[in-house]
């Protein structure tokens, strides 16, 4: 018998993640503190939940929608962007996807040609790269600048890009190191798409979670790059709604019927029932998003004042958004992150993530999560503190 996987090479060149061999390995371990998740742990607030029952009831949500989405959510969707991202959009500029990721992964597929060089700062969130990978692309990774709290690198951007180049994918603020890119690097970074006619696929998730002074800024508010970017965004970071699976892109009307050519044959329509929960969150009042802000605004804080007691250990940027953030190992054992979060599992019982999995620049790193409960901080530090002072 011949073992030779009969999957595809395009499936076989994607590594195994880090992050879900850490969620399996925990599960051997007991009462384990989690920082590893960058899932909210609160549930989405109620009202969303009493609009998915009440349009089960309605007998409204048994159908498929139009593979774009409900009308009356995309309107709703467009007045959001107006609002919050100064986008100007149309409803048929939206298609409302499963999560930001089947979004992301429809625009990659849309627009990436086998060979087509895709540039991803470093570290980035892992899924992005394995999207470039699916479409048969070619991720080049360009390290961000680590000691100035991982800003884009403006000029090993205008380097990496070659005639292959065909797109540009980036999270703001980031996963995992908690960065926002600033409207300065982010008008720079448009400037070098539009002098190479590249796309921009971007990445959303936590534009309502920023700290400090910073501020998300969308690149499609600037009007000349019309059509060049694809914005993903996601109900799931906002409004806690992670199971729904539901999140929406906006892109040209160029683009948007053949993004949807992708969007149909894996979902053909988001789950209606998610649909109307979404357009609840969205008509609502905003006062959890603020409620969820200022969960991880503490958070955060009690995070960094943790990591400051361990600062023989780890050396961190103060992530200036999102709910995570991507300490420095300064122990030699750092080298081999994965090792490095096994070993603090099995013996501190802490869940990390390895920052291997985050791109070449990851090694070294572990990526902390802190949208938990402030006990389960402390129970991982007060964890951390006994193993790193017994070693
Ligand atoms: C940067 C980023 N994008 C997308 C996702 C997934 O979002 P969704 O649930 O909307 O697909 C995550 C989830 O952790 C994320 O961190």
């Amino acid at each position: 018998m011949n073992n030779k996987s009969l999957a595809s090479k395009r499936v076989l060149q994607i590594p195994k993640s880090a992050i879900h061999e850490m969620t399996r390995l925990s599960k051997e371990v007991e009462d384990v503190a989690f920082l590893s998740w960058a899932k909210p742990t609160s549930g989405a607030p109620p009202h969303i939940g009493e609009a998915a029952v009440d349009a089960i009831k309605k007998g409204v949500v048994d159908g498929y929608s139009v593979s774009l989405g409900l009308p009356e959510l995309r309107q709703e969707i467009v007045k959001k962007l107006a609002r919050d991202n100064n986008i100007k959009a149309d409803p048929s500029q939206i298609i409302v996807t499963v999560g930001a990721i089947e979004g992301i992964a429809a625009a990659v597929l849309a627009v990436i040609d086998p060979g087509d060089e895709v540039i991803l700062p470093s570290p980035t969130y892992s899924t992005h790269v394995n999207q470039v990978q699916l479409a048969s692309g070619r991720p080049v990774f360009v390290p961000t600048v680590e000691e100035e709290g991982f800003v884009l690198d403006m000029e090993g951007i205008r380097k990496a890009v070659t005639s292959k180049t065909k797109a540009i994918i980036y999270c703001s603020p980031s996963n995992p190191t908690g960065a926002v890119f600033s409207e300065q690097q982010l008008r720079e970074l448009a400037e070098i798409a539009l002098e190479h006619d590249l796309i921009v696929i971007t990445d959303e998730a936590y534009e309502y979670f920023t700290f400090d002074g910073h501020k998300h800024f969308s690149m499609a508010s600037i009007s000349e790059m019309k059509k060049n970017v694809v914005s993903c965004f996601t109900f799931t970071k906002t409004y806690a709604m992670t199971g729904w699976r539901i999140g929406y892109l906006h892109a040209d009307e160029d683009l948007i019927p053949q993004i949807n050519k992708v969007h149909i044959p894996f979902s053909i329509c988001v789950p209606v029932v998610s649909q109307y929960a979404a357009l609840a969150a969205l008509r609502e009042s905003q006062d959890c998003v603020k409620d969820f802000w200022q969960k991880y605004f503490s958070a955060r804080n009690l995070m960094c004042e943790r990591l400051d007691r361990l600062d023989s250990v780890f050396e961190y940027q103060k992530p200036g958004g999102s709910y995570l953030m991507f300490p420095r190992i300064l122990l030699d054992e750092g080298k081999d992150s994965q090792a490095f979060c096994v070993d603090l599992l099995r013996k501190a019982r802490v869940s990390t993530t390895p920052g291997v999995d985050f791109g070449p620049t990851g090694e070294q790193h572990l990526r902390l999560s802190f949208c938990v409960e402030d006990d389960m901080i402390n129970t991982a530090f007060d964890r951390m503190e006994k193993y790193f002072r017994s070693q």
